[in-house]
């Protein structure tokens, strides 16, 4: 049995998490900031390590400069609040699976709260070294993203060159026992 009685709904919700890019200036509230940290916190890693740190940015000089480190990610500059995931450094791909788990919950909870979050991406590794100079990260540690809040203005993607929506289908994504074989 399900342990919610809106359960279906919740994971309709959950279903719907969309990269939110465009957001109305409204402020994070501080209490809504330490219910998505307390999520973030609380997300398991390996060995459970849990190898991160969070820097919550609602200074504008900081966000506009994140947005002017590659093009895809211009649109952070207006984003009201950010939360950048620093790594321990010390394990590159676990590290990088947990950073994966750590950003899903944030953008999952930022939804349930409906607000709306996105993930930016620094770039390379010039680019990461950089960001870590603007947010004043030592270089041992591992920055590669920051994740965006705030409440959605618009599921739009303003970028010029956009990724593709939608998904693809079950059929195309799942087999039964073996590699390959059908699944219904
Ligand atoms: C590892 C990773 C890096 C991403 N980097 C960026 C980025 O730099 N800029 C951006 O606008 N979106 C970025 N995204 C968001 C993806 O474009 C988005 O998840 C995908 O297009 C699906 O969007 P949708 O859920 O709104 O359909 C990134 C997503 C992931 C998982």
């Amino acid at each position: 049995m399900a342990t919610l009685p809106n359960a279906r709904e919740v994971l309709e919700q959950i279903r719907k998490v969309r990269q939110i890019r465009r957001y109305r200036p409204d402020p994070v509230p501080e209490d809504v900031v330490t219910e998505l940290l307390e999520v973030a916190r609380w997300t398991g890693s390996s060995r459970n390590t849990q190898p991160w740190h969070f820097i919550v940015v609602d200074d504008r000089e900081i966000l506009r400069q994140i947005s002017l480190l590659r093009a895809p990610i211009n649109w952070v500059s207006d984003a009201p609040l950010g939360i950048a995931i620093v790594l321990d450094g010390a394990s590159e791909i676990s590290e990088a699976y947990d950073e994966g788990r750590v950003t899903e919950r944030l953008l999952i909870a930022a939804k349930l709260l409906g607000l709306g979050g996105g993930v930016a991406w620094y770039g390379d590794a010039g680019q990461q070294a950089e960001a870590k100079r603007i947010l004043g990260i030592p270089a041992e540690r591992t920055a590669r993203s920051l994740v965006t809040i705030g409440y959605p203005r618009s599921t739009r993607d303003p970028r010029p060159v956009l990724a593709r929506g939608g998904r693809k289908p079950l059929a195309e994504l799942v087999s039964f026992n073996r590699y390959g074989e059908r699944w219904h």
